[in-house]
């Protein structure tokens, strides 16, 4: 084998492994003031994520907030068939991994969620609206993405 073979089979070697390393999920960003460099769902990497019931959902975040806040709140919403449900979130200051609140600009948090998916759940599809919103109504954070519960 030639070098230059070796090289590039090395190389998308190296590219199949960052890629499975990195755990991220596509979603659509709905207005994020701040700037979010990683949004990670427990075992769904391409949506619709297909939810099993009962399970146990991780929702990681990690963002850099552009202003200050004192509060930090995790508002939920499911669009379902096209009525919305807002869902009762988890307050996001306890949520911060080795952190708190007040939120101050340009530091970097990492935001763990774990979501109980409960066996009396209907089967549903949802698109699921994640926001971290603060006490001045600043979305710093805004996810969406369909789920599937089955
Ligand atoms: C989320 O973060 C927790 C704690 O750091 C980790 O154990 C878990 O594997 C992460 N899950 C995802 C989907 O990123």
């Amino acid at each position: 084998m030639s070098t230059t073979c070796h090289n590039i089979l090395l190389l998308v070697f190296v590219l199949v492994l960052v890629a499975e390393e990195a755990v991220a999920t596509i979603y659509q960003d709905c207005g994020s003031q701040a700037m979010v460099s990683e949004f990670s769902i427990t075992n769904c990497d391409v949506p619709p994520c297909l939810v099993p019931r009962p399970s146990t959902y991780h929702v990681n975040i990690t963002f850099t907030p552009e202003s200050s806040s004192q509060e930090l709140e995790t508002v939920i919403l499911a669009n379902i068939g096209g009525s919305d449900f807002p869902w009762p979130g988890p307050d996001g200051c306890t949520l911060l991994e080795g952190d708190s609140c007040p939120l101050v600009p340009g530091e970097t948090y990492k935001y763990r969620a774990v979501m109980p998916v409960l066996a009396e759940y209907p089967a549903v599809s949802a698109v699921v609206t994640w926001k971290l919103r603060d006490e001045k109504g600043v979305k710093h954070v805004c996810a969406m993405l369909p789920i599937t519960l089955i």
